[in-house]
């Protein structure tokens, strides 16, 4: 099938590779030309394991390629794909520009039927005016479609092969045949297909997402109560998550949900649920636990420093969680301003976000070249990504290089018992 994904970003690009590696004709459309270049020289603009990979055995295999025109790849094309980005407007409902001004494009370019595919996260209603728009600027016959996108970035690849399920809001059979053709391949295994309006579809990405952010905004809660009453939350965790009902994933304590999805899903769910005059009260709470959550760790650092105006402080992990160097709406972020703010001395390290860091902080942070590294001279280390390599680190080498030895952990990766051993003062999130 000849198809394009306008919008080349974590989720167009992940597509766009594993649809062309199921054999259709895949062309990629970006307005950002220096991204589109640097995808024709076969680099990636965004790190996901093995992402660069398969772009590249795909381009050389002459079934991917890039572009910044679009009326070209739609013409070409009898599916086009919506991933561009919905972030935030003001008032936290989705800023729909993007998706509609892609719409209007596309309805302008057609030559034919076409399917045209929401798979941006969009409000109930969206494909509604998509469809709008575009019977207003041709003739010629369509169909509009949801299909919520639900991979995670650092699996992504994984995630979109061998999905848990995947929804298609259609109203008209033919472009349910067509869907189901495309995603035949990727559910072979028994994943199902699940077919529905367009409505439900839409409702279903945001349910998703809320609930997940729920789970962590109520285990962050649940930890805070474990230190306050001399629980452990890892004992609470795995003891509950023993019970099928409510299953182990999404239960670790930490320091607040980020990237580019849950804020802005859980902020939409809200604001489309007020519009039609709703208070969603759970997810209100949801995101002032989530706020408050990202401060825990610098209010903890406070309380045993006193001051922090002068102390070295070293960051292992910057990105928003591990196996990306996505840092939107990072923790790491509010803990550096904070820090700053206070009058540290920022040391930070992430494997894969350093690049996106410097054009965050610039010169007001030092970048380490290793974990190692930026425990030279520090008062204390925070830990604000769990990332693997963070896991079992030379607990002499730290303490050797580090001016006091104080570990602030915002993953829990460390028990208190190992790092008592090792000679270390230790803080984590919901242990007494
Ligand atoms: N990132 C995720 O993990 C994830 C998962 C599921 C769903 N989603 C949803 O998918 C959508 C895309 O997310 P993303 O993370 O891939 O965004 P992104 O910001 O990484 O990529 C969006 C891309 O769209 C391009 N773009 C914007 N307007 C354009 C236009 N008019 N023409 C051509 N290109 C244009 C941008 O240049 C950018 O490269 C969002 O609605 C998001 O909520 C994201």
């Amino acid at each position: 099938m000849k198809i394009a994904i306008v919008g080349t970003g974590y989720v167009g690009l992940v597509a766009g590779a594993c649809f062309a590696e199921s054999g259709n004709d895949v062309v990629c459309v970006d307005k950002d030309a220096s991204k589109v270049r640097l995808l024709r020289r076969g680099k990636t603009p965004i790190y996901e394991p093995g992402l660069e990979e398969l772009v590249r055995r795909n381009r050389q295999e002459g079934r991917l390629s890039f572009t910044t025109t679009l009326a070209k790849a739609v013409r070409d094309s009898a599916v086009i794909f919506i991933a561009v980005g919905t972030p935030p407007d003001e008032d936290g409902s989705a800023d729909l520009t993007h998706v509609l001004g892609v719409a209007r494009d596309v309805a302008r370019a057609m030559n034919g039927y076409k399917v045209i595919v929401d798979k941006s996260t969009v409000p109930v209603g969206t494909s509604e005016k998509v469809r709008e728009i575009v019977r207003r600027e041709t003739t010629h016959p369509f169909s509009v479609v949801s299909n919520p996108e639900f991979l995670k970035q650092g699996a992504a690849i994984d995630d979109f092969r061998k999905p848990d399920r995947v929804v298609i809001g259609a109203e008209d059979p033919r472009a349910t045949e067509v869907m189901l053709e495309l995603y035949g391949p990727f559910t072979r295994t028994g994943a199902p297909i699940m077919v529905m309006d367009c409505a439900s579809a839409e409702l279903t990405k945001y349910a998703a997402n809320a609930m997940l952010a729920t789970r962590i905004s109520f285990m962050n809660e649940v930890a805070n109560v474990c230190e306050l009453v001399g629980a452990d939350v890892d004992h609470v965790r795995k003891a509950i998550g023993a019970d099928r009902r409510i299953g182990t994933s999404f239960l670790f304590p930490g320091v607040g949900y980020g990237g580019s999805c849950f804020p802005k899903d859980v902020q939409a769910m809200i604001r489309f649920a007020a519009d039609k005059s709703y208070s969603f009260k759970v997810l209100e709470a949801v995101e002032t636990v989530n706020i408050c959550q990202k401060t825990r760790l610098f209010a903890k650092m406070q309380q045993h420093f006193g001051s922090l105006k002068r102390k070295t402080i070293a960051i292992w992990g910057l990105a928003f969680k591990p196996r990306t160097d996505d840092m939107r709406e990072a923790p790491s972020i509010p803990l550096i301003e904070a820090l700053l703010a206070a009058g540290a001395t920022v040391q930070a390290y992430d494997p894969e976000a350093m690049g996106v860091a410097r054009r965050i902080f610039g010169s007001r942070i030092t970048y380490a070249k290793g974990n190692y590294e930026a425990l030279k001279g520090a008062d204390a280390l925070a830990i604000v990504t769990e990332w693997n390599e963070f896991r079992r680190p030379d607990f002499g080498r730290m303490r050797a290089l580090m001016r006091s030895p104080i570990v602030f952990d915002g993953r829990n990766l460390f028990t208190r018992e190992q790092m008592g051993q090792h000679g270390f003062v230790y803080s984590s999130i919901g242990r007494a």
